[in-house]
């Protein structure tokens, strides 16, 4: 009887520790390679604008360096995005952005630690708005980036302006985790798992400021990156069960540590023989990859009131997970 006890409280203790996942995030364990200048710990508040205060509002984009993301993103325009603002009335200018807080890389895969003898997958994978008072003219200037744009989107005053302050930071809350991927059925069809990524926060910057009265010019092009994978419904499954699984295919997509989205694209294609899993919002999915598997594209969005030229979430085909 006693040795029973003592088996099953054994057998308990383990599955407990087998359970328990490193939290994501944790502040101890995941570091911040290079702290960046125009995206602060702490960020210096904009302050209320005058309802009178004339703004004129700017799309803007940048080449994402190839140390980021190597030939294949440069070639099919890989961007950086934010929105800008510059307030014509007293001068001063803003810049919003949301970005993968311990950088892309970190944001699409683990990193394996070993803790206390024993192999774990510690997501870093924080999500953040970025919010500077000044608009970097160097990193956003085409006359120095030659792809790098800025688009005249509207005028909007002083009282949209803070509205649109309380939305961006009402989005900081309900996005605390950067998602790399558009996970489809099919492509601009049936999407599984939205992205939450600069784009995804500059294109709902975009719709928010329709919604509180900014007109658009339906000729003005309004384009950003989808980074895809296809699939049958992911499934979800049981992190114990799946352990050794897991941990196979995260291995073979980490072998080469430091890396570019086409890169780990690369690598997840070529590891065919293994089960494939994403991570989303705490929970593991098997995945079953539909051709062609994986990959990015740079195409348009619609502009609020204007005509569909590009792929509509609000009224597209959203299949939920659960
Ligand atoms: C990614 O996360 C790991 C683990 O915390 C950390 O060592 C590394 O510095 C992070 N990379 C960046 C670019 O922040
Ligand atoms: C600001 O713009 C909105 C939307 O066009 C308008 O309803 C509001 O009256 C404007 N406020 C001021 C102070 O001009
Ligand atoms: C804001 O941007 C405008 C246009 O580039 C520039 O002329 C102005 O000096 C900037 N204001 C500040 C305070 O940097
Ligand atoms: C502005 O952008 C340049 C080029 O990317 C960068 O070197 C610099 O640190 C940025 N400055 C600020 C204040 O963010
Ligand atoms: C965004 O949220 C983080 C907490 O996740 C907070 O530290 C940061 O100050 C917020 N940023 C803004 C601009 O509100
Ligand atoms: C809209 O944008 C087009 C293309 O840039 C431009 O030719 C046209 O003048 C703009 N219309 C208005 C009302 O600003």
């Amino acid at each position: 009887m006693k040795r029973t006890i003592i088996i099953l409280l054994f057998v308990s203790l383990f599955v407990t520790f087998v359970l328990s996942q490193i939290p994501d995030n944790d502040p101890e364990l995941c570091q911040q390679r290079i702290q960046r200048e125009d995206c602060p710990q702490t960020p210096v508040p904009w302050g209320t604008f005058n309802d009178n205060d004339e703004i004129e509002v700017y799309y803007m984009q940048a080449p994402v360096f190839e140390a980021v993301f190597g030939n294949f993103f440069g070639k099919l325009g890989g961007y950086h995005s934010a929105i800008g603002f510059y307030d014509l009335t007293t001068g001063l200018n803003y810049t919003a952005e949301y970005d993968a807080f311990f950088e892309v890389g970190n944001g699409t895969l683990p990193n394996i630690i070993n803790v206390d003898g024993k192999d774990e997958l510690l997501w870093c994978n924080a999500g953040i708005l970025c919010t500077v008072p000044y608009i970097n003219e160097t990193y956003w200037d085409k006359n120095i980036y030659s792809t790098a744009s800025k688009t005249y989107m509207g005028t909007i005053n002083g009282t949209q302006l803070n509205q649109y302050i309380e939305w961006m930071q009402q989005y900081n809350i309900s996005n605390p985790v950067y998602q790399t991927w558009d996970v489809w059925n099919n492509y601009g069809q049936d999407l599984f798992v939205p992205s939450t990524t600069c784009d995804d926060f500059t294109q709902q910057s975009i719709e928010h400021l329709g919604s509180i009265g900014i007109n658009y010019n339906c000729s003005t092009v309004f384009k950003r990156d989808y980074i895809n994978l296809f699939t049958e419904k992911p499934q979800p499954i049981d992190f114990t069960e799946h352990y050794d699984d897991i941990f196979k295919f995260y291995e073979a997509v980490l072998e080469i540590k430091e890396g570019s989205i086409a890169q780990i694209i690369e690598r997840i294609l070529s590891i065919i023989g293994l089960k494939k899993y994403i991570y989303v919002q705490g929970e593991y999915y098997l995945l079953e990859l539909n051709y062609p598997f994986m990959n990015a594209k740079y195409d348009y969005i619609t502009l609020p009131g204007c005509p569909a030229n590009g792929i509509d979430y609000e009224n597209g085909n959203f299949i939920h997970l659960n």
